[in-house]
């Protein structure tokens, strides 16, 4: 992870627009000293300390209360992530209800697009290696697993969501072939994931940088894998294609979330 996210700040294109996209988080959830904290944040990563260190020092930062708001830079992101499940339930509503059946969600995280899910009406279970259901998520819609092996027969579900989390394994294949094997032929499943701008080093440098950033100083007990398996769009195809999935959908959402500079893209598979 390291020497990945320093190639990052070493690559002239990629970190401009790095520095572009923090500055731009901290104005858009109400930081004042949004220019300096960034070169705050950028003089801590160019010190020669450990990576772990720099991610603690960043998170006490970002802990602080700010002058004037009386709010931290973590309850400002927080705040404004507030809509962030609302967005993805809108994304995949209406192709997990026209599928039907049974579904699983892989990956559900925190589960709140799960409850959502549930709420519509939809016979649903989350997976995840971790246990962390938000407030007024039903526990019980969640169950942890060990990363290996989902406990379910194969050809259990009609319909499988995955969002957001193929990039967050290095080994995604046996992520991928666990869905698979999951999924009744037939069904379908819908991966929404994070996929550089455009095809060129500074955007994966790039990619890397946020996906970092976003899911490491803000929380570093949670200790979130970012080992940068991303894919561009006709990447992702052709292993899905390879693998026995028809793609039957797909989606550019660009930018969706507005304070985090990530570009999310859905697919919706049919396995043959
Ligand atoms: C960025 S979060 C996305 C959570 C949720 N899908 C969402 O969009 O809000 C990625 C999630 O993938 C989970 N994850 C990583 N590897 C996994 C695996 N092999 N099986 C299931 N979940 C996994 C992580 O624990 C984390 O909760």
């Amino acid at each position: 992870m390291k020497n990945k996210l320093y190639d990052a700040l070493n690559d002239s294109d990629a970190r401009s627009q790095i520095e572009f996209d923090v500055q731009s988080t901290f104005e858009n959830i109400g930081i004042a000293d949004a220019k300096e904290l960034t070169l705050w944040v950028f003089e801590q990563l160019d010190s020669c300390r450990e990576l772990s260190d720099i991610e603690k020092i960043i998170f006490e930062e970002f802990s602080k209360k700010r002058n004037g708001i009386n709010l931290s830079v973590i309850d400002c992101l927080n705040k404004a992530l507030k809509g962030r499940a609302e967005i993805i339930f809108g994304q995949v509503k209406a192709d997990m209800l026209d599928s039907g059946g049974k579904a699983l969600d892989y990956g559900a995280g925190d589960g709140q697009v799960t409850q959502m899910l549930s709420n519509a009406g939809i016979d649903i279970i989350g997976v995840d290696v971790k246990h962390y259901p938000a407030e007024g998520v039903n526990k019980e819609l969640l169950l942890a697993y060990d990363g290996d092996h989902v406990p379910y027969a194969d050809e259990t579900f009609d319909t499988i969501l995955a969002t957001n989390v193929f990039h967050h394994e290095a080994d995604n294949q046996t992520c991928l072939d666990e869905c698979y094997r999951l999924l009744k032929k037939g069904g379908t499943i819908v991966i929404i994931e994070t996929v550089p701008e455009e095809d060129v080093q500074a955007e994966w440098n790039r990619t890397f940088f946020n996906d970092w950033f976003y899911n490491r100083p803000f929380h570093p007990g949670a200790e979130v894998p970012v080992p940068g398996t991303y894919e561009m769009p006709n990447g992702w195809k052709k292993r899905f294609e390879g693998m026995g999935f028809r793609v039957i959908d797909e989606e550019d959402y660009g930018i969706d979330i507005p304070v985090i500079q990530d570009r999310h893209y859905k697919f919706k598979l049919q396995k043959i």
